[in-house]
This record gives structure tokens, C-alpha cells and sequence, in this order.
């Protein structure tokens, strides 16, 4: 596979030493490099590429398992297999060599048979584990490579979805314009409790998500009114009983206009149910509690609060006060009382209605 010879690193201080290792490990077919000290060696080791290091462990200056350290330590150099060399009774020094890192020990004198063994097989298992090392990092590239395709792609869809999210948003938003104008006194009446619902929802901890089904629930949350003949919406006056049954139908139309559309199915929760009561009196189920969605809850409050704040045909607006303890004392009753306490402490409430 590799067609150049394997280069050792022989490191000793005595050229006779040197000499015989060369002697030994040349006509075997391997490269030698010679060092004649520990700085020597550390300065080789690192200009060029080595297989494997023969490392005597007495030297002047810097002995043998400062070198080892000193490789072992650096992370472009620890898998270069060490063979340190060292007198043969010296168990001591084994121990430091393997505390030092070396991957075995050869006794002087050197045994030719046996040092090219151990030489032979650890070149064997370097390159093993520099081939395992090898297919590891293609297969992080390759993993990397795909990482970064996923993530290209789902930023892609974010910015599609996003970009959707914006015309639907756009789309709606023009609808209820288009309905406000319909009566001119209520005009402006969506887009104020549309910014008050998605301030109130914000106060209650709800995701981006529910803020815009919330937002796009508000802007369209009488949309059923379209269903109401002329003569009753802007009728100057109370309601007839029968007047009154239809009127209560609009949160059924709304319903029955948007259920099929699949992006509104979960703002469909205000048009559908923002005129039921917290005990169960309002329409068009009667559900009660927590059976309302809690972005229904929070949206009746804004409605009505706003509603009262405006004229309307049939009557003038109120002054802010008398909405502030009318909503109060609906806690309960109409209102879920958490969130008419949140909304009255909501800060400027006010600073959303008209003069
Ligand atoms: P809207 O005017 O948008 O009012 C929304 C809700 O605010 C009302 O729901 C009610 O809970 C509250 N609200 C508004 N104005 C008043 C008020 O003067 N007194 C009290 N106590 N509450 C008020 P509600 O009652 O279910 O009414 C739904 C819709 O029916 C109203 O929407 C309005 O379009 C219509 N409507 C209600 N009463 C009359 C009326 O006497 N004459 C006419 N022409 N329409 C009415
Ligand atoms: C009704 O007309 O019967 C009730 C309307 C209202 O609460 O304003
Ligand atoms: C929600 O409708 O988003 C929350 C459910 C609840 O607490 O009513
Ligand atoms: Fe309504
Ligand atoms: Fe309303």
C-alpha cells in the first residue's frame, strides 16, 4: 500500500550506538534518521515525517523520557510509536518509560533478532490505527458534509415558510380592514385588539408559534359578522330576540368559513370561541373554564374591553373607569380571572384605545 520505507529515529548519544542500530535496521529496508540528543531528536521528529522512535534513555542534557514526554504530549506526534532502550536490570526505568508514554522497551545490549520483532510489530499497529484514523475522519467529512446540507436546506424552508408566513399575514390582515370598514364605527376595533390579544398571549408565556395563530385568530375574530345582514349589525339599537339569534350565530359562521382552511386551523380558536363565558353562560357551546382555549380567554377580555371602550351604533363608548371595574367585575363570571388580572395590571392598557 505504502510504497516508501518506514523511517525510525535512533537517538543516542554515542555514535557507536548509532552506528549499530543503522547497522542493523538498513539492510532490513528502513530509513534511518539520527539524533545525537534529546533537542536533536525533538527538532527531527518534528521537520519531518517518522514512523518510529528508537530513544536511548541516559543522554546529557536531555534524557530519554523527557524526550518521550515532550512527543507524547503533542498531539501531531503521540501516535508515533517510542521503543526506549534501556539497561536491562533496570526495572525503574520502565516504569518512568510508561509513565513517560514509550510503547515498550528494548534491553542493552541490543538483540537484533528481537528489536526487529518489536519494531515489525509496532509499525504493524500504527498502521492499523493510522488507517482506522484515516476512515474516521472521511467518514466525519462525510458526516460534516451532510450536517451542513441539512442545515443549508432547513434554512432554505425557514426562509420559504417565513416568506409564506408573511403573505398569509399580509392577507389577512387586508380581510380585516376590509371587514372594519364595513361599519365605520368600529373601524380600527381589530387592529387594536389584535396588538392587545398579542401583548396579553406574550404576558401568559406563548410561543412564536401561537403568537401569530393568536395574532391572525384576532384580526379575524368577527369574521362570521359577514354573515349579518346589514339591518341587524348596524341596526341603532337593541335587538330583537330573533335579531339577537342570528347575531349569535357569527362565531358558527366564522367556523364554518375557515375550518377548511388548513394554515388558520388553530387561530380558528378565537372566531369560534371568543364569546364563551368562563361559567359556562356564553355561545355557542356553553363550554366553561379551562374547556375554553386559553387564547379564547384571553381575547374575550380585549374584545370586550375595547368594544365598550368604542361607540356603536346602538350606544356611545364608556369612559375608561367604568370599562376598568365593569371587566373587574366580570371575573369569574364572564372572565377567566387570571387573565383579567394580568390585563388589568397590563401597562398602558389605555394607550390602545381611542381619545
Ligand atoms: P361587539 O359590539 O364587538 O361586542 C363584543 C362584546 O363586547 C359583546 O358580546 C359584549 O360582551 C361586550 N359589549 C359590547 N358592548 C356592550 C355593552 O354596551 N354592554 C355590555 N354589557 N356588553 C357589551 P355580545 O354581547 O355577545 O355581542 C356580540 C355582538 O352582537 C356585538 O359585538 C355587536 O355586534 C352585536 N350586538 C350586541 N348587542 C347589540 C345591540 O344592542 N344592538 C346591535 N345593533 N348590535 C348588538
Ligand atoms: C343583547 O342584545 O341581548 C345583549 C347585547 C349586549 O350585551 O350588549
Ligand atoms: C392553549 O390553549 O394554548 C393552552 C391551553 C390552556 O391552558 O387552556
Ligand atoms: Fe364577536
Ligand atoms: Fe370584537
Amino acid at each position: 500500500m505504502n510504497p516508501r520505507n518506514p523511517v525510525i529515529l535512533c537517538v543516542d548519544d554515542e555514535v557507536a550506538n548509532l552506528k549499530l542500530l543503522e547497522n542493523i535496521l538498513v539492510p532490513r529496508g528502513y530509513t534511518v534518521v539520527s539524533a545525537n540528543s534529546g533537542q536533536d531528536a525533538l527538532r527531527k521528529i518534528k521537520s519531518q515525517t517518522i514512523d518510529l522512535v528508537l530513544l536511548d534513555v541516559i543522554m546529557p542534557g536531555m534524557d530519554g523520557f523527557e524526550v518521550c514526554r515532550q512527543i507524547k504530549e503533542d498531539p501531531k506526534l503521540r501516535d508515533i510509536p517510542i521503543i526506549m532502550i534501556t539497561a536491562l536490570t533496570a526495572k525503574q526505568d520502565h516504569v518512568r518509560g510508561i509513565e513517560a508514554g514509550a510503547e515498550d522497551f528494548l534491553a542493552k545490549p541490543i538483540e537484533k533478532t528481537v528489536a526487529l520483532a518489536r519494531i515489525k510489530l509496532l509499525l504493524k499497529v500504527k498502521e492499523l490505527s493510522d488507517e482506522r484514523k484515516r476512515a474516521e475522519e472521511a467518514l466525519q467529512k462525510s458526516h460534516d458534509e451532510l450536517e451542513s446540507k441539512v442545515r443549508e436546506r432547513t434554512a432554505e424552508l425557514a426562509k420559504a415558510n417565513s416568506e409564506l408566513t408573511l403573505a398569509y399575514d399580509a392577507t389577512i390582515e387586508g380581510w380585516s380592514r376590509a371587514l372594519d370598514l364595513r361599519d365605520k364605527e368600529t373601524e380600527g376595533h381589530s387592529q387594536r385588539v389584535t396588538e392587545l390579544a398579542v401583548r396579553l398571549a406574550l404576558t401568559f408565556g406563548l410561543g412564536e408559534a401561537e403568537l401569530v395563530q393568536v395574532r391572525w385568530g384576532a384580526l379575524l375574530h368577527d369574521i362570521g359578522k359577514m354573515g349579518i345582514a346589514d339591518g341587524i349589525l348596524l341596526k341603532p339599537g337593541p335587538l330583537t330576540a330573533e335579531e339577537w339569534a342570528l347575531m349569535k350565530q357569527h362565531p358558527s359562521i366564522a367556523y364554518e368559513m375557515l375550518a377548511p382552511v388548513r394554515y388558520l386551523r388553530l387561530a380558528l380558536d378565537i372566531p369560534y370561541r371568543h364569546h364563551e363565558k368562563w361559567d359556562g353562560t356564553g355561545y355557542p357551546l356553553g363550554l366553561r373554564g379551562e374547556q375554553i382555549p386559553l387564547t379564547a380567554r384571553i381575547f374575550a377580555v380585549v374584545d370586550v374591553w375595547d368594544a365598550m371602550r368604542s361607540d356603536r351604533p346602538y350606544r356611545a363608548g364608556w369612559p375608561e373607569e367604568e370599562v376598568r371595574a365593569n371587566i373587574r367585575s366580570l371575573a369569574g363570571s364572564h372572565f377567566d380571572p387570571q387573565v383579567v388580572e394580568v390585563f388589568l395590571k397590563m401597562d398602558p392598557v389605555s394607550g390602545f384605545n381611542i381619545e
